[in-house]
């Protein structure tokens, strides 16, 4: 050892001294104010699409409602700040989990109407685009299933849920730099430049409108008003139907009003699926539930820690999420609508042996055609829909995704009453061979609610389409498994394996992993259509952690 001079040495003992004195500082500290760092909440949060909207979410917090108040009112204002992404045209899955710990699933995603039309599929497009039309209308659920959930799970008036959004749409918004942006684009600009929606989103020479110019949604104020006045059957069996009936029919549609009272919101236990000493909770079938489990489970068998990251390792982990990817493709069929297709076509897809069987035949070094994953009849691939999560200070958690199906639905605008209808119909292209009245398609939509033993949450959930699957478990990966912080966990670049199997790569990806998966034989594809966004709260130790995408420039609020 080093000879030091005495008066060093009473140095190292003085700064050891100060040192521990403010440790001991720091953790009182700390534990005083339970150590959540900066950024972090410690009673409850809301990560919507955009601030403006989980602000509304947080507001309604505040003010005493519950996670449910602020999720419809989030919901509600998404509908204004993302008009694309859902409405009250559309469908939703929420799944709640209660202070005790039980978890529930709100499924109202859209349904066959009874008089739709018989040969549906057989308009089925065949590439991947925008769809139009008005056959592809399912029946709305959304203030069907808003009415259900806040009869159960709300504290706060249902007009005052209503109450900032009628403000927003009537005096309206500087529109968004994310819309503006898909505005931009030529396909988007045509789909509603030709469509009845140029009413409300194009200037008087209909062109599209641009970044900051003001968007407003009178006729929708209007509506919204009506429905806060005097609740969800305004629209199923008052007035309002009526006239977006009068507004479908114009638009060639066969939807009836008696479609619209036929609506039923689906109340089930949630599935609930051990990833390790983790517990999630998904939506049964037809929901995205089961092939999220599916491929988690698929990765959960392999050794995965933050070394799965570093160097050629790497490329082993990317190599076989991307496997696992290619037999959750070849599952997608196994999804349906249990009440018309038998009430088992899922199940295989949580059961342990089935799942090690799979894993078993993900080779190391190699991959393999299509068939081998049981994907020889690939379905199609689309995007569109939003999340909100939203944990509230009684412990009330809600993951709610909703949507209208594609980018501004079938592009159908009702003049009347303002509202956009949906295309969800489309899902079933692909995915099944007949169509039964009262069913619902199947859909990728999974919002999830995870816990671990010592009473942590995560709220999670995406949309994106067909990548949400991809897009909330890689984050779900991220964080469980690969040490990320949650921040970093949805931040981190995706890989998106599309319905052909082919691996697209997210800009920004690694390339020295990218080159090594090429190398292994996997086809690379150019998919131009990155619009996966994840949207998640988690609360560990008493603090809250809130994320909203930036990819759609989203922010999330809590206190
Ligand atoms: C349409 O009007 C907007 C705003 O008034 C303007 O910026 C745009 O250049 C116009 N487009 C055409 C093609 O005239
Ligand atoms: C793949 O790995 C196996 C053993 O894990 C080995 O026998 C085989 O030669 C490898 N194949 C290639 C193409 O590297
Ligand atoms: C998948 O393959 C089909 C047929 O080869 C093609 O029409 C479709 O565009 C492909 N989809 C994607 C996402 O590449």
């Amino acid at each position: 050892m080093a000879k030091y001079k005495p008066w060093l040495v009473c140095c190292f003992i003085f700064a050891g001294l100060i040192s521990a004195v403010a440790l001991v500082c720091l953790c009182i500290v700390s534990i005083v104010d339970r150590g959540c760092v900066g950024g972090s909440f410690t009673q409850a949060a809301v990560s919507a699409d955009s601030l403006r909207c989980s602000e509304i979410g947080r507001s309604m917090l505040k003010q005493g409602g519950s996670a449910v108040d602020g999720a419809i009112a989030a919901l509600l204002c998404t509908s204004v700040v993302n008009p694309q992404s859902m409405g009250i045209g559309g469908g939703s899955i929420f799944t709640i989990r209660n202070k005790k710990g039980d978890v529930k699933v709100y499924n109202f995603r859209e349904t066959v109407p009874p008089s739709f039309k018989r040969d549906l599929l057989s308009d089925c497009p065949t590439e991947f685009g925008l769809t139009t039309g008005s056959q592809w209308i399912g029946v709305p659920g959304e203030l069907r299933g808003y009415e259900a959930v806040h009869k159960q799970y709300g504290k706060l008036r249902w007009a005052k849920l209503f109450e900032p959004t009628i403000k927003l749409a009537r005096e309206g918004i500087p529109l968004p730099p994310f819309l503006g942006n898909l505005l931009k684009n030529q396909i988007v600009k045509a789909h509603v430049e030709k469509s009845s929606l140029c009413e409300v989103l194009c200037n008087k020479n209909k062109t599209v409108l641009s970044t900051g110019d003001i968007l407003r949604f009178p006729k929708l104020a209007k509506t919204m008003e009506t429905i806060a006045e005097q609740g969800a059957d305004a629209f199923y069996t008052g007035e309002i139907g009526h006239d977006l009936i009068q507004d479908i029919e114009a638009a060639g549609g066969t939807l009836k009003r008696e479609d619209l009272k036929s609506f039923h919101v689906r109340v089930e236990d949630a599935w609930t699926v051990p990833l390790g000493d983790v517990k999630m909770h998904v939506p049964p079938p037809p929901a995205g539930g089961p092939l999220l489990a599916f491929i988690l489970r698929l990765m959960k068998g392999f050794p995965l820690s933050p070394h799965s990251l570093d160097g050629d390792q790497k490329i082993q982990t990317y190599h076989r999420y991307i496997e696992a990817a290619k037999f959750t493709n070849g599952q997608k069929r196994s999804i349906n609508d249990p009440v018309f297709n038998g009430r088992k076509s899922a199940d295989h897809l949580i059961d342990h042996s089935f799942v090690n069987r799979i894993r078993d035949m993900i080779s190391p070094n190699r991959t393999h055609n299509n068939a081998y994953y049981n994907n020889a009849k690939p379905s199609r691939d689309h995007v569109g829909t939003t999340h909100v999560s939203v944990l509230d200070k009684d412990g009330l958690a809600v993951s709610a995704t909703s949507t209208i199906n594609q980018l501004f639905g079938g592009a159908v605008y009702s003049p009347r009453t303002g509202i956009i209808l949906n295309n969800e119909l489309t899902d079933f292209c692909g995915r099944a061979d007949n169509v039964f009245a009262g069913e619902q398609p199947p859909s990728s939509m999974a919002p999830v609610i995870l816990e671990t033993k010592s009473g942590g949450l995560l709220v999670i959930g995406g949309s994106g389409g067909s990548m949400i699957t991809s897009a909330v478990a890689l984050s779900i990966i991220n964080r469980l498994w690969l040490g990320m912080n949650l921040k970093d966990a949805i931040a981190a670049r995706i890989v998106f394996v599309d319905s052909n199997n082919t691996v697209n790569f997210e800009p920004g990806f690694d390339k020295s992993v990218k080159d090594g998966l090429g190398a292994l034989g996997h086809k690379s594809g150019k998919w131009k259509y990155f619009m996966n966004v994840v949207n998640a709260v988690e609360k560990e130790n008493g603090c809250i952690v809130a994320v909203s995408d930036s990819r759609k420039m989203g922010e999330s609020a809590g206190y």
